[in-house]
């Protein structure tokens, strides 16, 4: 069967860039057996033919409330699929699936009957907050960056911004490039609609969310974008647990430093 990649570059060049994204992931350690998952709105990709395909499978229940996604479509990570394997073969390890025009089922349309992440309760839930804030957001990875989820075992570092200063004052990058910060959820059973509603309720103060004792969830124009965020919050974390290592509490930068860097860069 053809692959609905074939003759349409903009969709491939989508599903290409996720598959370098997830060979970073797994470089990174951070995607462990099926560990994180990412999904991309690609519905400005969708042609007459694409809406017309007749599904290989489903429908299937969303489980959320998607008003602005109907007849979306999105290439998600199959649920259970390694991160490293669709790197290498991101049609037969993640999927197409097109929503219905009430948004409350999906149907897979391309290339194979992968099963979506079972995160999808969630990233359907952001997706919609970003197209119904129109900021122009696509992209959604969640992923299992070891030092950010071991400081998500201290209740210490959980207050409101409390790790967003501690990770902002490693480093100049991360109060440059991830400017809003880490919001934080509570731990939630993976997969549930209330890790998916608390996730949405930090989206309109942060494009990155500590998901307690499990990972990060981040959103951004594209997928590079989503993954520079995470990449930088991480080298923070890491510089953190270095200095913690060799025996002393970092300094941080100071708060004038961290003022300097927001005017140095309009933030
Ligand atoms: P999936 O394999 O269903 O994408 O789940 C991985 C994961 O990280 C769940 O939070
Ligand atoms: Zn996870």
């Amino acid at each position: 069967m053809k692959s609905v990649l074939e003759g349409r570059p903009g969709l491939r060049r989508i599903v290409e860039d996720t598959a370098e994204v997830a060979g970073f992931l797994w470089q990174r350690g951070w995607a462990e057996r099926n560990g994180g998952n990412i999904t991309v709105n690609v519905t400005e990709y969708a042609d007459e033919e694409m809406r017309m395909a007749p599904a290989i499978a489903g429908p299937f229940d969303t489980g959320v409330d998607l008003p602005h996604l109907g007849g979306a479509f999105f290439y998600c990570k199959g649920t259970g699929r390694r991160m490293r394997d669709l790197a290498r073969n991101p049609m037969a390890n993640g999927a197409v699936i097109r929503l219905s025009e009430d948004g409350r089922r999906y149907e897979i349309i391309a290339d194979e009957p992968v099963v979506p992440t079972s995160e999808l309760p969630s990233h359907l839930s952001m997706h919609e907050f970003m197209i119904a804030s129109g900021n122009g957001y696509r992209a959604v990875l969640h992923t299992h960056p070891t030092d950010l989820v071991a400081m998500s075992h201290n209740p210490a570092f959980l207050g409101k911004d409390v790790l967003t200063e501690l990770l902002w004052s490693m480093i100049p990058e991360t109060r440059a490039f991830c400017p809003k910060g880490l919001g934080v959820v509570p731990y939630c059973l993976p997969g549930s609609v209330e890790l998916a509603e608390r996730t949405v309720e930090q989206l309109g103060g942060y494009d990155v969310v500590l998901w307690e004792k499990h990972g990060v969830c981040a959103v951004a124009e594209d997928i590079f974008e989503a993954f520079d965020m995470v990449d930088t919050l991480a080298k923070s974390a890491e510089i953190y647990r270095s200095a913690r290592s060799m025996g002393f509490v970092p300094d941080g930068m100071s708060r004038e430093q961290m003022d300097e860097i927001k005017r140095a860069f309009n933030l």
